[in-house]
């Protein structure tokens, strides 16, 4: 490159030589008054403010100070100069990017009258779900315009694969259980990490789900995109507006459950979930089957918000379970993600060992790990499956496992022995989900507390996975 080369030529030049991934400004001594940034992989984004500008990883920064912001896609790279911001494709030609919202308010940034985020983030729940329905659930009518996409594109998928990592893959567990029984399309569902691996036949009527509430989760970014160019149709359940999921698919539903500051997720999982279910009704042919799921989605924030009020009762029982090193979590159905989820929650932030299961895989081996006094948390509420977690809540009684019965009440046999039960109000069988999982975030919430962790910022974790 020549000598005196102007900073965006040098960047536009250097760039391409890079490997890895990375979010990037540069600044030059020469010219002062500009700045160069690029993205590839991570996440940067740009807002104007009196000045000069904020650069960023995420939109919290900009709160209170910019309403706009530019999120660069991936291998864009952007000139600012006072006054005026010129983006480049990989190429170096120019591009016209709007501006987006930053959509964070001051009080996003803070948590408020409550101790941490964890806590705010469990109690926004309910709010959290509203809003994900207000406008698309109306008068048992779904409005998506998403899912308009998607049929005007590929009419009624063939086929559809959930892709995620961690609580999005647990969410889209859940979701794939309510688009088989509802709309009965074959659903199934992938570990993004492995889905990359994996040679799965694509069909242009196969929609790949791409489910994330970063949207800048490295491996879920790469299946998608897999899938896509395998042919796939894809759809986004996505948290942050603009990021890289939303810009890369073909359409997509926005949680708007507000910013996720906790790096445990809550309120992301449980309107991925409320999200996957406006699909699967969107999806399922008009009749009482979807208007009594509806109208069940429709009050699940209230049966939620009861649910947020078992922590009195589940800090109890983190009080007298906080110091056992193993936990098994047990569930059936449409609960057992729940039981991952569980078990993964408890992991993050109390680095307790937990182990989430298909309630009747106990008896096949690890049931050998239970002995007296064994934390086994099962979730139960009374659905078809209930007679067999009865059976399954014998099973580790009888080795004298602590139960720990997460239910509802209907079937009293459920709460019989246990040594502790967390009773939750009866909501429909496929959305049981988002009320079962509440208890199960305030006992990993608690149990951390009471070990000293940071519940927001546990050891080794990162918000958002973006490396590979
Ligand atoms: C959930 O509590 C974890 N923080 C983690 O498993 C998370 O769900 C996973 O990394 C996926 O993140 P995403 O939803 O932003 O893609």
């Amino acid at each position: 490159m020549a000598a005196g080369a102007s900073l965006h030529d040098a960047c536009l030049a250097t760039l391409p030589t890079l490997r890895g991934t990375f979010g990037l400004a540069a600044i030059s001594p020469l010219e002062p008054e500009k700045l160069v940034i690029a993205r590839r992989g991570s996440p940067i984004m740009v807002a104007e403010v009196a000045g000069g500008w904020i650069v960023a990883s995420d939109r919290a920064p900009f709160a209170g100070h910019a309403e706009s912001c530019l999120s660069l896609h991936d291998h864009e790279l952007a000139l600012l100069e006072p006054g005026s911001m010129k983006v480049n494709s990989p190429t170096g030609g120019s591009l016209a990017r709007g501006l987006v919202a930053v959509g964070i308010d001051l009080a996003d940034t803070t948590p408020g009258s409550f101790p941490n985020f964890m806590a705010k983030e469990i109690h926004e729940q309910p709010l959290a779900i509203r809003r994900c329905l207000a406008g698309r659930l109306v008068a048992d009518q779904i409005h998506s315009a998403g899912m308009r996409t998607i049929d005007e594109a590929i009419g009624t998928p063939e086929r559809i694969v959930i892709t995620g990592c961690g609580s999005a893959w647990h969410a889209g567990l859940i979701g794939a259980q309510m688009i088989e029984s509802l709309a009965g399309i074959p659903t199934e569902v992938h570990v993004a990490s492995e889905l990359r691996h994996r040679e799965i036949p694509v069909s242009p009527g196969t929609l790949c789900v791409a489910v994330s509430q970063s949207g800048e989760t490295a491996d879920t970014l790469e299946a998608m995109r897999e899938l896509a160019r395998q042919g796939a149709t894809t759809f986004g359940v996505v948290n942050v507006v603009a990021s890289a999921l939303a810009q890369d698919t073909d359409a997509g539903m926005y949680l708007h459950a507000g910013p996720e500051v906790g790096v445990a997720s809550t309120k992301a999982f449980t309107a991925q979930i409320a999200a996957l279910a406006l699909m699967a009704a969107s999806l399922s042919p008009a009749g009482a089957k979807r208007t009594e799921f509806l109208r069940s989605l429709a009050n699940l924030p209230d049966a939620m918000a009861r649910a947020v009020e078992t922590e009195t009762a589940v800090r109890r029982v983190a009080e007298r379970l906080a110091g056992e090193e193993n936990w098994l979590f047990l569930g059936r159905g449409i609960n057992w993600p729940v039981a991952l989820e569980g078990a993964l929650k408890l992991k993050e932030i109390s680095y307790r060992h937990a182990e989430g299961l298909p309630a009747a895989e106990v008896k096949h081996g690890p049931l050998a790990l239970v002995r007296p006094g064994l934390p086994v948390v099962l979730v139960a509420p009374s659905d078809h499956t209930a007679e067999k977690m009865l059976g399954t809540i014998a099973e580790v009684k009888a080795r004298g496992a602590h139960t720990v019965v997460i239910t509802d009440g209907v079937e009293p046999r459920l709460t019989r022995g246990a040594d502790d039960v967390i009773l939750l109000p009866a909501v429909h069988r496929l959305l049981s989900p988002l009320v079962t999982t509440i208890p199960l975030q305030w006992l990993s919430y608690h149990t951390a507390r009471i070990l000293g962790h940071d519940v927001d910022r546990p050891r080794n974790l990162a918000k958002s996975v973006t490396v590979e």
